[in-house]
């Protein structure tokens, strides 16, 4: 049986880092389920299609053939066969990504993709619903979050460390708008699951993260507890 950690909260709480290094600590595979979400949003963007157009959204996602590779312990996301890594990290598809991921025929078209990784793996996987909907009996449920300006100062430093440029409140704003779309829709929202330990990194370094959750994991996983 594969072992499976699911870590799961609002945007920019730092799960993507996290996760991967965790993964990589444990030798298990990482899974970022938003960079599923996004490929989708990048599709629709490509056939034109704007907020409002939910109804084709639900009708076109079957043309969406997303898949993951593992290379040299990166995940690489394929739409129809295309590397769309390079496409999918803009503010236009980050906000398409949390439309998108609200119409309940696009999270049944990724559901099997995670749950089918998730089987024949050990998995990080990182998301929104992880713990609550796609897999709900995971070795150990961790919900991560931290304060919105918190958030948004990481990816506002990130960005500039980047040579991008960014404003500050702009990106308060769509943080913002991101956690109320995520976790306020009908399907699988944003929350945490009852068995899950809450981690707020508001105020921890990653280091401090990592250290947290592979402590919990330890505890919670005999597999783990076997290798220390
Ligand atoms: O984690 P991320 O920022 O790359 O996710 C992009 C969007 O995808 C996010 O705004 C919500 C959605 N998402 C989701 O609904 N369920 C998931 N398991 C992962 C992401």
């Amino acid at each position: 049986m594969s072992v499976n950690i699911a870590i799961d909260g609002p945007a920019g709480a730092g799960k993507s880092t996290i996760a991967k290094k965790v993964a990589g600590e444990l030798g298990y595979i990482y899974v970022d389920t938003g960079a599923m979400y996004r490929a989708v949003g990048l599709y629709f963007s490509r056939l034109g299609l704007s907020d409002g157009d939910q109804d084709r959204m639900a009708s076109e996602v079957s043309g969406a053939d997303v898949s993951i590779r593992h290379e040299n312990g990166t995940q690489k996301i394929y739409l129809n066969g295309e590397n769309v890594d390079p496409e999918i990290r803009t503010p236009e598809i980050s906000r398409m990504a949390s439309v998108c991921s609200a119409v309940p025929e696009v999270r049944t078209h990724l559901l099997e993709l995670q749950r089918k990784t998730a089987r024949e793996e050990n998995v990080v996987m990182d998301g929104r619903d992880i713990g609550t909907v796609i897999l709900p009996h995971a070795d150990v449920k961790i919900f991560l979050t931290a304060d919105p300006g918190v958030r948004a100062l990481r990816r506002y430093e990130e960005l500039i460390a980047r040579g991008e440029k960014a404003v500050l409140e702009d990106i308060e704003r769509e943080v913002r708008e991101r956690d109320e779309r995520d976790m306020n829709r009908e399907t699988a929202p944003l929350k945490q699951a009852d068995d899950a330990v809450l981690v707020d990194s508001s105020h921890m370094t990653i280091d401090e993260v990592r250290d947290r959750i592979i402590s919990i994991v330890r505890e919670k996983c005999p597999e783990e507890q076997a290798q220390q």
